[in-house]
C-alpha cells in the first residue's frame, strides 16, 4: 500500500536536533537549532514565565476550548507589542489578528490566505539567504518563490545596493518578505535609514509586505527599537501581513505561541479576512492551545512582571553579545588568519560564519559540533565554558 511513498529528507534544522540526540559522544555541542541556552548549556525557563504560571495556577482556570481565533486579548496584546501601544491601526480596528501555532503556524496560515486571495501575481520574493523553513512553508502551499539580493557573501555584510536594485526591478504590487530584525541566518539587518528608504520604495511600488518577526527584542535587546521596521512601514501606510512568535523572546518554544495579522483597509475588510482565517483554522486544528497565550497575557498585563521579563530578555541578549566577542577573540588567539569581525557585527541568535559545507562536515565529524550546513551557528549555544573548544575547532577547519 505504501510502497510508492517516497522518503522525505530530514528538515535542515530539526534533522540536526535528532542527529545530535542520537550521537553518544560526551563532548557533543549543539549549535544547530535556535534555542537559547544558559552559560551552563541549560534550557532557560524565564523566571517571569515561572511567576506568570504561578499566578495562573492560583486562578484555577479550566481547560475549555479557546475561540477558533484564540484569545482576543492575547491577539491584541501581541499586535500592540509589535506596533506600539496607542498605534493608529489598532485604534481604527484595521488589524485582523489570530492566535497561531507560533511563527511557523502564522506563516502557513498567511501562505494559505495569500494563495487563495492575493489579487494578482502570487510570487513571493524572499531575501537570499533566508530561514530554510520559509522555503519549505511557501513551497508546500505552491506559492512561486523568487529571491532578492540581501547578503554580500565575500564582504560578509548586507548587500544594500543589491537589495534596492532587485526590489526596484520586481513588478509593482508584488509580495516581499522581510525579517524586521535579527535576520535569520545572516544576523545582518538594514539600519533605520535603510528601512525608511525601503518603506518608501514599498509604498511607491505598492508592494505587499510579509513581515516575519520571530525575534522582536533579540537584535538590540530593546523590543521597541527592534520593531522599528514594522512601525515605519505602518507609518508610510504600506499594507502588510505580520507573523509573530513568542518562542524566543519569552522562551516559550514548545508552547507554540504566536500570532498572525493581516491588515485591512476597512473594518469590513477585517471582518471578512478574519472569517476566512477562522475557516482555515477550524479545518486544520480547530483552535489553538491555551497555556502559552495565557502566559503572554499575564506578563504583558502586569506592569511589574513585564518589566522583569524585559530585563530577563535583555539578559539573554547581553550574554549572546558578550560570547560573540569571546568567540572572535579566541579565534584570533589561536592565530586564525581570518578577521571574523562579522561574528560581533551580526545580531540576534545566529552567526553566519561563512564556513562552507566541507568545513561544517568536519566540525561535526571531528569535533562533534552540530551546526547548519550553510555555516550558521546558534550563538545561543556558545558559552564561556565551550567557546574555547568551538573556536579551536573553527580555527582547525578554516586554516
Ligand atoms: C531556527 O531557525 O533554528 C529556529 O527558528 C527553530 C526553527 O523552527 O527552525
Amino acid at each position: 500500500r505504501w510502497a510508492d511513498v517516497p522518503f522525505n529528507p530530514p528538515d535542515s534544522i530539526f534533522g540536526l536536533l535528532e542527529a545530535f540526540h542520537k550521537d553518544p559522544s560526551p563532548n557533543k555541542i549543539n549549535l544547530g537549532i535556535g534555542a537559547y541556552r544558559t552559560d551552563s548549556s541549560q534550557p532557560y525557563v524565564l523566571p517571569s514565565v515561572r511567576k506568570a504560571e504561578e499566578k495562573l495556577r492560583k486562578k484555577n482556570l479550566n481547560k475549555e476550548y479557546s475561540f477558533i481565533a484564540g484569545s482576543t486579548e492575547f491577539c491584541q496584546l501581541s499586535f500592540d507589542f509589535a506596533l506600539g501601544e496607542d498605534n493608529v491601526i489598532s485604534k481604527e480596528g484595521l488589524n485582523a489578528t489570530v492566535q497561531t501555532i507560533s511563527g511557523t503556524g502564522a506563516l502557513s496560515l498567511m501562505a494559505l490566505f495569500l494563495k487563495r486571495f492575493y489579487p494578482g501575481e502570487k510570487t513571493i520574493y524572499l531575501p537570499k539567504h533566508t530561514w530554510n523553513n520559509h522555503i519549505t512553508v511557501f513551497s508546500f502551499f505552491n506559492l512561486p518563490l523568487d529571491y532578492y539580493r540581501y547578503y554580500d557573501e565575500p564582504a560578509r555584510k548586507l548587500d544594500y545596493q543589491g537589495l534596492i536594485e532587485d526590489l526596484s526591478n520586481i513588478p509593482d504590487a508584488s509580495m516581499v518578505l522581510f525579517h524586521p530584525c535579527a535576520h535569520n541566518p545572516t544576523g545582518m539587518d538594514p539600519d533605520q535609514d535603510q528601512w525608511v528608504a525601503l518603506s518608501r520604495l514599498a509604498k511607491e511600488k505598492d508592494l505587499f509586505v510579509l513581515f516575519d518577526m520571530a525575534y522582536q527584542g533579540f537584535a538590540t535587546g530593546d523590543a521597541d527599537v527592534d520593531a522599528f521596521a514594522v512601525r515605519q512601514f505602518a507609518s508610510e501606510g504600506v499594507p502588510f501581513a505580520l507573523s509573530q512568535s513568542w518562542s524566543k523572546n519569552m522562551g516559550l518554544y514548545g508552547e507554540r505561541t504566536g500570532a498572525l495579522t493581516i491588515l485591512g483597509d476597512s473594518k469590513d475588510d477585517v471582518r471578512r479576512i478574519l472569517s476566512q482565517l477562522k475557516g482555515k483554522i477550524r479545518a486544520i486544528y480547530s483552535n489553538p492551545p491555551i497555556h502559552g497565550a495565557r502566559i503572554v497575557t499575564e506578563i504583558l498585563t502586569d506592569p511589574e512582571l513585564k518589566q522583569q521579563w524585559l530585563g530577563e530578555m535583555k539578559g539573554m541578549i547581553d550574554r549572546m553579545i558578550s560570547v560573540r566577542k569571546v568567540l572572535r577573540e579566541s579565534l584570533l588567539k589561536y592565530g586564525s588568519v581570518h578577521d571574523w569581525g562579522h561574528i560581533v557585527k551580526q545580531k540576534g541568535m545566529f552567526c553566519f560564519t561563512g564556513m562552507d559545507a566541507k568545513q561544517v562536515e568536519r566540525m561535526t565529524r571531528e569535533f562533534k559540533i552540530y551546526m547548519g550546513k550553510d555555516g550558521r551557528i546558534s550563538i545561543a549555544g556558545v558559552t564561556t565554558k565551550n567557546v574555547d573548544y568551538i573556536a579551536r575547532a573553527m580555527h582547525e577547519v578554516t586554516k
